[in-house]
C-alpha cells in the first residue's frame, strides 16, 4: 500500500521571507484558508516573536483553520517558545516548531556557542514546548553542512526531549540529490528513536535542486516535505509544493507514496499567492506556469490533437487550470456576483461584499465580460489589501507624441486630500514622480512590468512594481482597464506595503 507523505506548507513563514513578499493578516488568513481547502497537512503560519504582525497573523490563522495543523516557529529560548505557544494555542491542531543551527559555520560565526551548549538548549526548548503540546517539531538548521555525528546527537537529544517530528533542512540549498538521500538514510539508520517520529525535510532551491532533493529524501525515508506554493521563499526559494505533489502523483508507477492534497485546487492557490505577494509566476514554471500545458510546435499540437497522451503527462484539468469562461457582465446582479465570489472561495462580510460589488459594477461599465481573474483582482485589491496610508482619489494624465507627459494626481494621505501635478519622460514616469511628490517618499523603483489579466484588448492590465528603501524591497500590484491607472495603483500599493514593512520592523 502507498505510504502517506505529509505536506507541510511554509508559504506564510519561509515564503513570506522572499524579498518583497510582505502580507497583512487578512491576506495571510485568506491564503491559509485556501491551503486548508487544498488539504495540506500542516500550515506554518509564522514566527510569532519576529513581529506583532506575525503574532497576530498566527493567532488569526489558528482561530480560522479547523482541519489542518497550524505550526508556529520558535528559536531555542524560552521567550520564543512561550510567544509561539501564545499565538498558536487557539488552533484545533497546534504544532510548535523549534529550530537551532547545527553546522560548524553557524555555531562559530552566528550562534557563537559550543556543540554541547547547542544540544542542551535544543533539548531544553523542545522539553519546554512539550509542556504546552505533544505536537513538537525540531529542525536542525543548516543540517546539510553539519558534522553528521553532531547532527545525529542533536536529533537524538530532541527526540529524547519529546520531539515527534525531526526536520533536516538544506538551509542554503547546497546538497545534491544522491548526497541528500544518503544523509536521510544515515539519519534513519543511526539516530536512536527515529522510528518513533516523523522524519521531515526542508530544502532550499539555490542550485535548482530543492524538489529533486525532497524526492530523494522521500525515497530514503522522509515522510514529511516542507514546501511553499510557487516555490517562493528566501533567495532562490523553497521546494515547490505543486511540483513535489504532482511528481509523486504522476509517477505513482515508480513511487509508492501518496499525499492527501486535492490537486484540482493547485492552480487557484498558486494564483492567489501570486496575486497577494505580487510575485509573478514565470511562464515556463512547471505545473502552474502559463505555458505549462501550452503546445506550440506543429508536431506537438498535431500529436495532442490526435491523442493527449502523446505529449501530456498530466491533464490541465487535474491541477485546476480554469476554462476562462465569461461569467458575469453589466447586467449581473448582486446575487450572481455574491455566488461567484463564494464559488471562488472567498468569504466576505456584507459590507465588504457591497464594496466589491460597487467596484465590479464600475468595471462592468468599462469591460463587457467579467472573468474569474477580474473578480479575484477586485477582491484582493479592494478587500484584502493592507490598511492604507495612501489612497488614490483622482488621476488625469496627458500624453502623446507632441506633448510633455503631465500627470495630475489627487490622493488621500493620513485622512487629508492633497493634489499635485508633475512632468515626466512618459505618462508612467510623470505619474510616479507626482505620487512621490505627494507622499514625500524616497523609495527607488527597481522593476516595472505589465501583464494582461485575461485576453483581449479590453482586458485589465495588471502592473507589478518593485520598490526598494534602505535595503528593504516590496512588491505592489494594481489592475485596471487603463494601464496608467493600474500603474498608479501598483505604485501606491507598494508604498503602502513599505509603510507596513517599516511598522513591522519597528515592532521587532
Ligand atoms: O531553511 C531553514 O533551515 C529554515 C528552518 C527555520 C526550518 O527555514
Ligand atoms: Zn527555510
Amino acid at each position: 500500500m502507498a505510504q502517506h507523505v505529509k505536506i507541510f506548507d511554509t508559504t506564510l513563514r519561509d515564503g513570506e521571507q522572499s524579498p518583497g513578499a510582505t502580507m497583512n493578516v487578512a491576506e495571510k488568513v485568506r491564503i491559509a484558508e485556501q491551503l486548508e481547502k487544498l488539504n495540506v497537512d500542516i500550515i506554518e503560519a509564522g514566527f510569532p516573536i519576529s513581529s506583532e504582525g506575525d503574532f497576530e497573523a498566527v493567532r488569526a490563522i489558528a482561530k480560522a483553520i479547523k482541519r489542518s495543523e497550524v505550526a508556529a516557529l520558535a528559536r531555542v529560548n524560552p521567550k520564543d517558545v512561550d510567544r509561539a505557544w501564545e499565538a498558536v494555542k487557539g488552533a484545533k491542531f497546534p504544532r510548535l516548531h523549534i529550530f537551532v543551527s547545527t553546522s560548524d559555520i553557524h555555531l562559530k560565526h552566528q550562534l557563537k556557542k559550543s556543540k554541547q551548549e547547542v544540544i542542551r538548549i535544543a533539548a531544553q526548548s523542545v522539553a519546554r514546548a512539550r509542556r504546552y503540546t505533544p505536537n513538537v517539531e525540531f529542525s536542525a538548521m543548516d543540517a546539510t553542512r553539519s558534522d553528521v555525528g553532531f547532527l545525529i546527537a542533536v536529533c537524538e537529544a530532541a527526540i529524547r526531549a519529546g520531539a515527534v517530528t525531526v526536520n533536516i533542512p538544506d538551509t542554503v540549498g547546497y546538497a545534491i540529490p544522491s548526497e541528500f538521500g544518503e544523509l536521510i538514510r544515515t539519519i534513519r539508520q543511526k539516530v536512536r528513536g527515529i522510528e518513533k517520529v516523523t522524519l521531515s525535510v526542508h530544502c532550499h532551491n539555490d542550485l535548482g535542486l530543492a524538489v529533486a532533493n525532497s524526492i530523494a529524501a522521500i525515497q530514503n525515508g522522509a515522510r514529511q516535505v516542507e514546501c511553499t506554493i510557487n516555490g517562493i521563499g528566501e533567495r532562490a526559494g523553497n521546494t515547490s509544493l505543486e511540483e513535489v505533489v504532482m511528481a509523486l502523483r504522476t509517477r505513482r508507477d515508480l513511487f509508492r507514496f501518496h499525499t492527501r492534497l486535492i490537486p484540482k485546487h493547485l492552480m487557484a492557490t498558486s494564483r492567489l499567492v501570486s496575486k497577494i505577494t505580487g510575485m509573478v509566476i514565470q511562464p515556463n514554471k512547471a505545473i502552474v506556469g502559463a505555458n505549462a500545458f501550452a503546445h506550440e510546435s506543429g508536431i506537438h499540437q498535431d500529436g495532442v490533437l490526435k491523442e493527449k497522451l502523446t505529449y501530456e503527462i498530466m491533464t490541465p484539468e487535474s491541477v485546476g487550470i480554469p476554462r476562462s469562461s465569461i461569467i458575469l457582465g453589466k447586467l449581473s446582479g448582486r446575487h450572481a456576483f455574491r455566488e461567484r465570489v463564494i464559488e471562488l472561495g472567498y468569504r466576505l462580510s456584507d459590507a465588504d461584499l457591497e464594496r466589491a460589488f460597487d467596484r465590479f459594477k464600475q468595471l462592468a461599465d468599462k469591460k463587457r465580460d467579467i472573468f474569474d481573474e477580474d473578480i479575484e483582482s477586485i477582491v484582493v485589491e479592494e478587500i484584502l489589501r493592507m490598511p492604507h496610508r495612501f489612497k488614490l482619489v483622482y488621476i488625469n494624465v496627458i500624453a502623446g507624441n507632441v506633448t510633455v507627459p503631465t500627470a495630475t494626481v489627487q490622493m488621500e494621505m493620513d485622512g487629508k486630500l492633497i493634489q499635485e501635478a508633475g512632468f515626466g519622460d512618459g505618462p508612467v514616469d510623470a505619474t510616479f514622480k507626482t505620487i512621490k511628490k505627494i507622499t514625500r517618499t524616497k523609495s527607488k523603483l527597481l522593476q516595472f512590468a505589465i501583464n494582461a489579466i485575461t485576453s483581449g484588448t479590453e482586458a485589465q492590465g495588471e502592473v507589478t512594481v518593485k520598490l526598494e528603501e534602505k535595503g528593504h524591497t516590496v512588491i505592489g500590484q494594481g489592475a485596471d482597464t487603463d494601464v496608467i491607472v493600474a500603474s498608479a495603483k501598483a505604485y501606491i500599493n507598494a508604498l503602502n506595503k513599505m509603510e507596513f514593512r517599516k511598522q513591522k520592523l519597528l515592532g521587532m
